[in-house]
């Protein structure tokens, strides 16, 4: 029996919704193509300006986890998909949205059944949260970092773990950007709303996540910087992608798994069994995964004053930087999420009719109110 995407629209835009956005804007917009095509737009945020582009950038960039999670929601139930980047010129700029991001046909008539690996990831959208509390001590383990390498790697961007000495020169860059920084949000957080500088041994957080109080956090955090061969927008919609496979690759393995296993598996086994007390023991462990969460600002100010990003080594690889990645193992469970800033169904972000572009020269209607601050 062929596929109805519009029986399953329901399911599709909450699993597209839980994908990371820069101060939780979603500024994505799906539209649905009847029969079989889903579109993707970056939707207009802010005022009649166009944006500068460190917001584009970022913005494309939460495009592009939310397309990444669209995809295996569509996965698994067992169809392939194509999916365009960039399908129309004329919708092309993510600096005058609305932008046409991307357009994914769905297979309906051929089945094509998800992999494990489609389905652990799957399994681990609902579970990833950013978490901004500090780690515990237990580094994350190679085995897994490197999953998370590769995993960036399949969809086009490169991941690299930062020598402790480069995370310590970033925390001390990001530290010097966060005292200096005016963030360029006419519209929605003003200034003040972020509060005094981050002191010293405080992460960068910026005032809508951060609840003041002071607590001590990892003293050498374990970085991870993110980079595409070029800065263009398909580039951002990459790097958009790699994070979410990324971070879901970290959440998908378990706290317990040294080796990218959960703790059952490589308990003791007898006669081939496994041991019976590790049967029996719960694997509270097994319960959560690597968590992560983004130090950007020091990338955003470079774009800001129109420089090339800056990398946090004082060795250049060739490619450019778009994310910087904290990640380690938060040490109790991400408290449940404040679904009082979740947007409501009516809202744009659903699905909806296509976003016209308004003729040249015509006032664009009144900007969002962002509600993320
Ligand atoms: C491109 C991008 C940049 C981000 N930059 C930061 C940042 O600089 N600091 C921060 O604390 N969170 C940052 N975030 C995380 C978002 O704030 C977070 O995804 C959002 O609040 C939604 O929460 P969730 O990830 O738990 O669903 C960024 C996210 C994206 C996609």
């Amino acid at each position: 029996m062929s596929y109805d995407p519009e029986s399953d629209l329901g399911r599709l835009r909450d699993e597209a919704q839980r994908a990371p956005s820069v101060f939780y804007n979603r500024p994505w917009h799906f539209e649905y193509v009847p029969p079989d095509h889903i579109r993707l737009w970056l939707r207009p945020l802010e005022g009649p300006m166009p944006l500068n582009k460190a917001r584009a950038r970022e913005y494309v960039i939460s495009c592009g986890a939310a397309l990444f999670n669209l995809r295996l929601a569509i996965r698994v139930v067992g169809h392939d998909l194509v999916v365009w980047l960039l399908p129309e010129p004329t919708y092309a700029n993510p600096r005058n949205p609305p932008t046409l991001l991307a357009s994914v046909e769905i297979v309906t008539q051929r089945v094509k059944k998800a992999g494990i690996r489609e389905q652990a990831l799957y399994a681990a959208i609902e579970q990833r949260h950013t978490n901004r509390e500090p780690y515990r001590i237990l580094p994350a383990p190679l085995a897994i970092l490197t999953a998370m390498e590769d995993a960036a790697a399949q969809e086009g961007a490169y991941l690299r773990l930062l020598h402790p000495r480069e995370a310590k020169r970033w925390m001390r860059r990001a530290a010097k950007v966060d005292k200096a920084f005016i963030p360029p949000f006419p519209n929605s957080v003003p200034p003040a709303d972020y509060g005094p500088p981050p002191k010293n041994r405080y992460p960068r957080t910026r005032k809508d996540f951060w609840n003041g109080e002071k607590r001590r956090f990892e003293r050498i955090p374990q970085l991870m910087a993110l980079s595409t061969d070029d800065d263009t927008t398909v580039d951002w919609l990459q790097a958009g992608q790699a994070l979410q496979c990324a971070i879901l690759t970290g959440t998908r393995f378990s706290k317990s798994a040294r080796y990218g296993q959960a703790a059952k598996y490589h308990a003791p086994h007898r006669d081939g069994y496994p041991a019976r007390r590790h049967l029996l023991k719960p694997d509270d462990e097994a319960r959560d995964g690597l968590s992560a969460s983004f130090l950007t600002q020091p990338l955003e100010s470079d774009d800001i004053d129109g420089e090339a990003r800056r990398w946090p080594f004082r060795w250049r690889y060739a490619e450019v930087p778009q994310m910087i990645i904290r990640v380690g193992y938060a040490p109790e469970r991400q408290p449940e999420k404040d679904t009082s800033r979740e947007r409501s169904a009516e809202d744009s972000s659903g699905w909806s009719p296509p976003l016209v572009k308004p003729p040249p020269g015509a006032p664009r209607g009144k900007p969002e109110e962002d509600t993320s601050g």
